[in-house]
C-alpha cells in the first residue's frame, strides 16, 4: 500500500516545496512561541502568529528592522543583542531570560533561544530566535516569594514575641516578685522596731507593695498576650478549655467545647495558629455579639484539621465594608491562609456568626520557617 507522503498531502509535485511549506504552515501555527529567523546582521528576516501575538508587530511592520527593538533602553545600552548574537555564533546557540519590550511599549518577561542557522558549508545564514512570553510565570513566582516572605515575617514577629514574654516572665517578673519580698520583710521589721507615729509610712510602704503587685499582674498578662504560654505548659485542649471557662466567667456568656485534639499531629505552627483564631474569635463575641451561647469545634486526624466557633449573637454582614483599622478577621485568615488552608466568616444581622477554618496536615511550611519556628 501506498503512504500519503508530503507531495500527495499539498497535491503538489514538488516535494522540496512541499516539506518548505510544510514547515511554514507548522511554524504559522504556532501561537504560544514567536519564532522567526534573523539575517546574520541582525534583521528580522521572517515572523509567525506566535510572534505577532507576543510583541504585536505585524508581518509588514517588523521584517527588515533589527531585531534590537525587542529589548529595553538599557539592554540596548549595554550592547546585549549584540552579545547574544556573537554568542549564538560562537556557541550554536544561547539562552536568555529578561525583560523584552512589545510593539505598544509594554514589556513581558521573555525567554529566549537563538539558534545560529549555517548552510552546508558551514557559512552562517543567520539565526533562528524562539521566544516564549513568561510573565504569567513569573508573576505566580513572585506571589510565592511574596506569600513565603510573608509568612516568614509573620513567625519572626510570633518569635520575638516569644523571646520578649520569655524574657519578660523570667527576668523583670522574677525581679518584681523579689523586690516585693524585700519589701515586705522591711515593713515587718520596721512595725516591730519603730514607735507607733511612724505608722503612716508603713502605710506607704503597704502601698508601694500593692503598685508592685500590679505592675507584676500587668507584665504577667503582657507576656501572656504576646505568647500564650498555656499552650507551651498545657496543650493546646488544655489550654483552649480553660481559654473558654475564663471567658465565660468573665463574660457571663455559656461556651460549649467541642475538642478532638491529637496534638502531635497538629505541630506548633497549626496549634499556635489555631489558638489565636480562638481567642480572637472568641474577643469579638465579647466586644461585638451580645451573644448567649458561644460552641467551639475543633477535631484532627493526620490529615485534616477543622475548626468552627460560632455564637447566638446579633451579627453582622461579613460583606460589608470593613472598619480601615479592624484587623482580627483579617488576622485570623492571614494565619490559616499562611498554613495553606482557607478560613470562612458567615454571619446575618439578628443570626449570629460563624468562623469556619480547615487546614490539610502536615501543614506546609516556608524550610526556613521550619527551623526558625522550634
Ligand atoms: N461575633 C461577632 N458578632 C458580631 N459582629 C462581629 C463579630 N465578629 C466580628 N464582628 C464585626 O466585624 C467587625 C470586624 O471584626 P474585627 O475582629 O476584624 O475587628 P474589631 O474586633 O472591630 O477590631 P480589632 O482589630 O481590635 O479586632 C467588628 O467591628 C464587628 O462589627
Ligand atoms: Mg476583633
Amino acid at each position: 500500500m501506498q503512504t500519503a507522503g508530503p507531495t500527495s498531502w499539498l497535491g503538489r509535485n514538488d516535494s522540496n516545496i512541499a516539506i518548505a511549506d510544510r514547515y511554514r504552515l507548522l511554524i504559522d501555527a504556532v501561537r504560544d512561541y514567536a519564532i522567526f529567523m534573523l539575517e546574520p546582521g541582525g534583521r528580522v528576516a521572517s515572523w509567525n502568529a506566535g510572534a505577532q501575538r507576543i510583541k504585536g508587530y505585524s508581518s509588514d511592520e517588523i521584517v527588515g528592522q533589527h531585531f534590537s527593538v525587542f529589548y529595553p533602553p538599557d539592554d540596548i545600552a549595554s550592547g546585549k543583542p549584540t552579545y547574544l548574537l556573537e554568542t549564538a555564533a560562537l556557541n550554536g546557540h544561547v539562552e536568555d531570560e529578561g525583560w523584552r519590550v512589545r510593539k505598544d511599549g509594554s514589556r513581558f518577561w521573555a525567554n529566549v533561544v537563538i539558534t545560529a542557522v549555517r548552510d552546508d558549508q558551514g557559512s552562517l545564514v543567520g539565526f533562528a530566535k524562539i521566544t516564549r512570553d513568561l510573565t504569567e510565570r513569573r508573576r505566580l513566582e513572585e506571589l510565592e516569594r511574596a506569600h513565603a516572605a510573608s509568612s516568614l515575617v509573620q513567625q519572626a514577629r510570633e518569635n520575638e514575641q516569644k523571646r520578649v514574654a520569655r524574657e519578660l516572665h523570667d527576668d523583670l517578673g522574677q525581679r518584681i516578685a523579689a523586690l516585693k519580698i524585700a519589701l515586705s520583710l522591711h515593713g515587718s521589721e520596721l512595725e516591730n522596731a519603730l514607735p507607733t507615729q511612724l505608722h503612716a509610712e508603713l502605710e506607704a510602704i503597704a502601698q508601694i507593695g500593692a503598685q508592685i503587685d500590679e505592675l507584676a499582674e500587668a507584665v504577667r498578662r503582657i507576656a501572656a498576650d504576646l505568647r500564650p504560654t498555656m499552650l507551651d505548659d498545657l496543650g493546646l485542649q488544655a489550654a483552649l478549655k480553660w481559654l473558654a471557662e475564663d471567658f465565660q466567667s468573665r463574660y457571663s456568656v455559656s461556651v460549649e467545647c467541642r475538642l478532638k485534639v491529637s496534638e502531635p499531629e497538629l505541630g506548633e505552627f497549626a496549634t499556635t495558629a489555631l489558638f489565636r483564631v480562638i481567642q480572637e474569635a472568641l474577643t469579638n463575641v465579647a466586644r461585638h455579639a451580645h451573644a448567649h451561647r458561644v460552641t467551639i469545634e475543633l477535631e484532627n486526624d493526620a490529615e485534616h484539621c477543622r475548626l468552627r466557633v460560632s455564637d447566638d449573637g446579633v451579627g453582622f454582614d461579613p460583606r460589608s465594608a470593613p472598619r480601615p483599622d479592624a484587623l482580627g478577621l483579617i488576622g485570623m485568615r492571614e494565619r490559616i491562609v499562611q498554613l495553606g488552608g482557607w478560613l470562612t466568616v458567615e454571619g446575618r444581622p439578628g443570626a449570629g456568626v460563624t468562623i469556619s477554618a480547615e487546614l490539610r496536615l502536615p501543614v506546609d511550611i516556608h524550610p526556613a520557617l521550619a527551623c526558625a519556628g522550634r
